[in-house]
């Protein structure tokens, strides 16, 4: 992977790049990196993506929390791409222990190019990721990924009424109605949409932090050279669980191609 790749895989998950080699122990508690594992599997139910014979895309799927989970629920049939080889492996052996290795194949590359070539799916999956891909509204590039009729799953979140500034590392988060109209403007019709309670979502966001606390002051006690790294990690996962509380509702919709 070049460094560039590496940069963005570092800030989708908050971190520097510096802190790579030490991210699969910080998130070693933590399976799904912010997506919403239930809503997803049972909206993709209620829309038939429920047998082998259905092909699902995940695009960044981290360490494959959705697409192993869409496996052994729903009997899916998975493809999960994901920057960051220690991800992949951590994918490919939760598929093993929950018995759906056979339906899941995990790959380790860059999603931006996988998605030109990603094609008739019965679904894709785009969880916990910025709203804009290669520069451009994400359901505008991921609807290629999938057949007519297919579904495109957006688990992301919409600017929470009255916010009138967007903090700087959030100014793709669109309001209620321009995020609709994103997910809208090729002419694709949204099918289901989930809002959550911020509440309950921002609780989990806190128990997650919680996980990684732990695990730096660990890390920080074994390679104290390199806590202030750690420290920060954590910092900017406060940071963040704050920034979100304050300014987003999630909610996860689910488009159906034209
Ligand atoms: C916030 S995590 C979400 C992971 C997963 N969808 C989930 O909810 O568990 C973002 C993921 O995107 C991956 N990522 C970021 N940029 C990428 C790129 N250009 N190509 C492939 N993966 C990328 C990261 O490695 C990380 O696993």
């Amino acid at each position: 992977m070049t460094e560039e790749i590496d940069a963005q895989i570092a800030r989708s998950l908050d971190a520097t790049p510096e802190l790579l080699p030490f991210l699969p122990e910080l998130l070693a508690d933590v399976w799904a990196l912010g997506s919403s594992i239930e809503i997803i599997v049972d909206v993709l139910r209620q829309v038939g993506i429920d047998d082998p014979g259905r092909r699902v895309f995940d695009v960044g799927c981290g360490k494959g929390a959705v697409a192993v989970s869409l496996a052994k629920e729903n009997g899916c049939r998975v493809y999960g791409i994901d920057g960051f080889e220690p991800f992949i492996a951590e994918a490919r052996k939760q598929a093993a222990d929950a018995g759906v290795a056979e339906l899941c194949t995990f790959e380790c590359g860059d999603m931006r190019e996988a998605v030109t070539h990603g094609r008739d799916y019965d679904a894709v999956i785009y969880a916990a990721h910025n709203p804009v891909l290669m520069g451009r509204p994400c359901v505008e590039v991921l609807r290629e990924c999938v057949r007519h009729g297919g579904y495109i799953l957006v688990d992301d979140g919409y600017l929470a009424e009255g916010v009138q500034s967007k903090p700087p590392g959030y100014e793709d988060f669109l309001p209620y109605g321009g995020t609709v109209a994103a997910l809208t403007a090729c002419g694709d019709r949204i099918v289901r949409e989930v809002t959550q309670s911020p509440e309950t979502w921002h609780a989990d966001d806190d128990r997650v932090t919680d996980l990684i606390r732990r695990r730096a002051e660990a890390l920080a006690a074994a390679y104290p050279q390199a806590a202030v790294l750690f420290n920060d990690y954590v910092r900017a996962q406060e940071r963040e669980c704050e920034t979100l509380s304050a300014i987003h509702v999630p909610a996860t919709w689910l488009v159906q191609r034209s």
